[in-house]
């Protein structure tokens, strides 16, 4: 099995010990984000398997404690966890996907190629999930900048 399908596995036995309205969304975000952070990577030139795993784990924190205070820092602390459990990545990879779950609420703020990845990835995701809904004043620039980027 390849890794990023054995973390999925992962990432799902867990999101199934939730009630069901809190596993549909977790699973639609975490997946959304997943894909995004793919095309991303892909067109910056950027590992996408790591970006993919990276955005699998990267809200994991707040979906287990319900809770989102802190939970980017938080979240880099449990995907550390995860990936020292499931050994599917070597200490580098380990540290570039925790580096970008950990910065991935600044997003006012411009970090590493892969940080970047994994907070445009969310941001076109909460952007573009429901287009009906008001896109957040903290990511509307970095939405702009995504469908220049892409051509939208
Ligand atoms: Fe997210």
């Amino acid at each position: 099995m390849g890794r990023l399908k054995e973390l999925r596995k992962y990432v799902d036995s867990e999101l199934n010990k939730l009630d069901e309205d809190k596993r549909n969304s977790a699973i639609v975000h975490l997946y959304g984000v997943s894909l995004a952070a793919t095309m991303i990577a892909k067109k910056r030139g950027l590992d996408v398997e790591i970006a993919s795993m990276a955005a699998m784990l990267h809200d994991m924190n707040a979906y287990k404690t319900g809770s989102y205070d802190d939970h980017a820092h938080k979240g880099a602390e449990l995907a550390r966890d995860i990936l020292s459990t499931l050994q599917l990545t070597d200490e580098t990879e380990t540290d570039i996907i925790c580096s970008a779950i950990y910065h991935h609420d600044d997003k006012l703020v411009v970090d590493s190629p892969m940080d970047e990845a994994l907070k445009d990835a969310d941001v076109i995701h909460h952007c573009m999930n429901d287009l009906s809904k008001p896109i957040k004043e903290k990511e509307q620039a970095r939405f702009d900048r995504l469908c220049e980027e892409f051509g939208m």
